[in-house]
């Protein structure tokens, strides 16, 4: 069975390929290479000894997707193609808003003509802003509080209002937690551009020298060390969340809306513990000013998946330390080549690649 995966050359994307490989699924991949890697997917193939197909286009791109859908014959999409930066989102909210909005309507525009209707859509725990008390539960109050939040918001509205038009459009709405770790074999992981703005890859390129030291940002929220807290979910097991509601597409129809996440909170200061430890070596830290738009605490309530996908997490800090740790020191460099998009200040996107 054939499965498009827009965004398969990216971070989840690529974890998600090997997934559905391991699990038999044939795979279509189309991205434009805009914040990845070609490389990633050669070393898909090389952890799975499986083929798989890649169009180098963009989403945006209708007739490119017609031509896709033309030459295979796709049963479903797993969408995660987009942009997803949340300072470079209020800095370009038309990028954004063309990017991962329109993107999606093109795609979705693509997918009706074809008689595609089952999606997997790439969301996200942002969507629910300021939480009003946690464990977040999918029917919580939405409400997120930038552009690119809001960018999936808007997304996941209109999938739900085409499945009311047409209710044999079949959709799952994963809002994902706090990603991190990488695949195992230290083959595929995270290649964020620049300096990175997350935790984890900011701890991993302190621990191999590359930053001098993590600036904890805050020490006075009202969590139990007074740092943030967040729900840190392995991408392996993320990724086998996917296929999971992939298969749950394949046998009904509707919309549905799942948080993947692990239903824990872990501060900060236990995720520079964590790292201490899989990586055997001290993380200088010091303590600044919060940033801003950040919250105190935020972790799910994973009850719905694991009861209507039969998915859990299964994958503790430790092993996600450990695995990206793995990635970070056999790729010190990443994926190699590097630069991938800016943005001018007309919010026009410009792609262009450099090799080191
Ligand atoms: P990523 O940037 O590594 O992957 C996204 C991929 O999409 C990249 O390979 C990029 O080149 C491609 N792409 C972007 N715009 C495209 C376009 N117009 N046409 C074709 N390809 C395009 O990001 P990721 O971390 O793997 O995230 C995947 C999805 O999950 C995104 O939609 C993101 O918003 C969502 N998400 C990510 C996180 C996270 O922490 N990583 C959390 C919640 C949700
Ligand atoms: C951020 C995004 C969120 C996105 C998610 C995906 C913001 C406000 N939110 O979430 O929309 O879905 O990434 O990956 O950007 N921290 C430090 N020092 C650092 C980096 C982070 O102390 O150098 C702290 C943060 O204050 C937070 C925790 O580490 O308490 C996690 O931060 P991060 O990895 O950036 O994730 P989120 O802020 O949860």
């Amino acid at each position: 069975m054939k499965i498009l995966v827009t965004g398969g050359a990216g971070y989840i994307g690529s974890h998600t390929c090997v997934e559905l490989l391991n699990a038999g699924y044939e795979i279509i991949v189309v991205d434009n290479l805009s914040n990845s890697k070609q490389e990633s997917l050669k070393r898909v193939r090389q952890i799975t000894g499986k083929s798989l197909s890649f169009y180098k286009a963009d989403i945006l791109d209708s007739t490119a997707l017609n031509e896709i859908f033309i030459e295979n014959k796709i049963e479903a999409v797993i969408h995660f193609a987009g942009f997803k930066a949340v300072g470079e989102s209020v800095n370009f909210p038309l990028a954004y808003y063309h990017n991962n909005v329109t993107g999606t309507m093109r795609l979705c525009e693509a997918m009706t003509k074809h008689g595609v209707k089952r999606m997997v859509f790439s969301s996200s725990a942002t969507v629910y802003g300021n939480p009003v008390s946690v464990p977040i539960s999918e029917d919580d109050p939405v409400g997120a509080t930038n552009p690119y939040g809001r960018t999936k918001q808007i997304i996941e509205n209109m999938l739900g209002d085409l499945q009311v038009s047409d209710p044999e459009w079949n959709v799952a709405l994963l809002r994902y937690f706090n990603p991190i770790g990488a695949h195992e074999s230290g083959l595929i992981g995270e290649d964020p551009n620049g300096i990175p703005n997350n935790l984890i890859p900011y701890i991993s390129q302190v621990a191999i020298g590359k930053l001098n030291e993590l600036k904890v940002f805050g020490k006075d929220y009202q969590t139990k060390d007074g740092t943030g807290v967040r729900d840190y979910i392995h991408v392996v097991d993320l990724a086998a969340g996917h296929v999971k509601a992939l298969e749950k597409l394949l046998g009904s129809t509707g919309i549905q809306t799942y948080n993947l996440g692990t239903g824990k909170g872990h501060s900060v200061l236990d995720m520079v513990g964590a790292f201490e430890k899989a990586a055997g070596k001290k993380i200088p830290c010091c303590f600044v000013e919060r940033r801003p738009g950040d919250i105190d605490i935020s972790y799910a309530n994973p009850a719905k998946a694991q009861r209507e996908l039969g998915w859990r997490a299964s994958k503790g800090i430790i092993e996600m330390c450990e695995d990206t740790w793995r990635w970070q020191s056999y790729n010190p460099e990443g994926y190699i080549t590097h630069k991938l998009h800016y943005i001018t200040s007309a919010n026009t996107v410009v792609n262009y690649e450099e090799s080191l």
